[in-house]
């Protein structure tokens, strides 16, 4: 994909569906008893990946599309889940494909250590690399019997089903994967399941789980449910994903003349970190018709062109933007003085090592960016020029450096761009009608 320097971006968008949410109705409409219908669902290969799965498990899933609202060329996707119950997957009888999905391996892992039936669950060369230990864990320490046929920890994971007992595990990372998977195995266990993080991560499971009728407690960094169930189907409207909106803020921020309003995205607090940066970074930010939908936070975000200044970025915020930091580098680049980001070595394991793929194509941009152990600096300021880039097969690596290009002198080639489908297939579509 070659990206060309525009002079401004302009006008209204209604972003896809959040993948988290889409995919944990998805999850949990499986187990409810019913019909559970989902609209805005995101239409990725992340979250097809999810659904295949639980089809592989007696699950019958059915699809419409209308056009999406505020002009979109994209389609809005609404899927009809039919539940069997808490008790009612059936064994798939072939290994569970998770793609390039990490949501799927460790969320389905903490379901799949409960069931009456042995499963295998991988998925590409990406998920075959991520660590799978930190889920393996605590759900062992339920009465799981989890083997990483992949070695590492990493999968192939095979699951032998087991009766699980409810814990309260003390996690040494802030992950809603890690939380999730654990809170999901605790569905099947008597008596209360607590996950207890060094900070806050984004809470879509407890309020999805508390709108399914599951008995849900959060006080600090701890969440805690009731297992036995049973979750009742429910109709589940998805708001935007703000990891999609990112790109689209960052660009009407760093792009001169820029006024653009980004509709209907999801703003829950344990989501909202880039929102906090922006602001403080001196973006202007305006939140319109903040409501709440399906339990999630949600409203319309107005961006209009700023001048920037660098920031430190670290602790309790990292998780609130995990997946934002490699476009909150772009930012970094085109804000004055310096940006300073730490407490993030988990960017070393998500879909690539974020923090060696945005330094090392930043730096061939002509930025000043160091690697960190556990983060970037970035002294911003300095133009930015066109340059080959490696996306590592990483959508968000190839997303944040198409913005990156925008705003960069000369022709800047994304290479593997179709990783974008993994969270946003129309992404393109919708910069190139902004960009008009
Ligand atoms: C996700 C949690 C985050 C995030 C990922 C999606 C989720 O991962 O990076 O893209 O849906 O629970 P971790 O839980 O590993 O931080």
């Amino acid at each position: 994909m070659i990206i060309e320097k525009i002079k401004r971006i302009q006008g209204e968008i209604t972003v896809p569906g959040d993948k988290s949410i889409s995919h944990r109705a998805v999850m949990l409409g499986s187990l409810s008893s019913g019909t559970t219908e989902i609209t805005n669902f995101l239409n990725s290969a992340d979250c097809l990946s999810t659904i295949a799965c639980f089809q592989k498990m007696g699950i019958a899933v059915t699809r419409s599309s209308r056009p999406a609202p505020g002009g979109s060329p994209q389609m809005e996707e609404t899927i009809s889940v039919q539940g069997n119950g808490l008790h009612g997957l059936k064994n798939p009888g072939c290994i569970l494909n998770a793609g390039n999905s990490g949501t799927t391996t460790r969320l389905m892992s903490g379901i799949l250590a409960a069931q009456n039936f042995k499963t295998t669950i991988t998925g590409d060369a990406s998920i075959q690399t991520r660590p799978m230990g930190r889920v393996i864990t605590p759900l062992t320490r339920m009465g799981a019997d989890i083997t990483s046929l992949g070695g590492r920890g990493c999968a192939p994971l095979e699951i032998q089903g087991r009766p699980l007992h409810a814990i309260h595990y003390t996690s040494p990372v802030a992950s809603a994967q890690v939380k999730s998977a654990v809170l999901f195995a605790g569905l099947y266990a008597d008596g209360e399941t607590a996950v207890t993080e060094p900070y806050v991560s984004r809470n879509h499971t407890e309020l999805m789980l508390s709108y399914f009728g599951v008995p849900v407690t959060a006080t600090d960094t701890t969440a805690a449910i009731q297992g036995g169930g049973p979750l009742t189907a429910q109709r589940v409207i998805v708001p935007g994903d703000i990891s999609s909106a990112a790109y689209f803020i960052a660009a009407g921020l760093i792009l001169p003349n820029s006024e653009i309003l980004i509709r209907n995205v999801g703003v829950n607090p344990t989501r909202d970190g880039i929102l906090k940066v922006c602001k403080e970074m001196g973006g202007s930010i305006r939140l319109l018709n903040e409501r709440t939908e399906s339990g999630e936070r949600t409203a319309d975000i107005l961006v209009k062109h700023s001048p920037l200044h660098g920031t430190d970025i670290g602790g309790s915020l990292i998780p609130a933007l995990i997946d934002e930091l490699p476009v909150i580098a772009v930012l970094a680049c085109f804000a004055d003085g310096q940006t300073i980001i730490g407490d993030a070595g988990e960017l070393k394991v998500k879909e690539c090592n974020r923090i060696d793929a945005m330094t090392a194509n930043l730096k061939a941009m002509g930025a000043d960016i160091i690697p960190t152990e556990d983060g970037m600096i970035i002294n911003g300021g300095k133009a930015l020029h066109g340059a080959v880039i490696d996306s590592h097969k990483d959508h968000r690596i190839a997303m944040s450096l198409s913005v990156a290009g925008l705003a960069a002198d000369g022709s800047t080639d994304i290479r593997d761009a179709g990783c974008i489908s993994i969270s946003y297939p129309g992404f393109y579509d919708d910069l190139h009608r902004l960009c008009n």
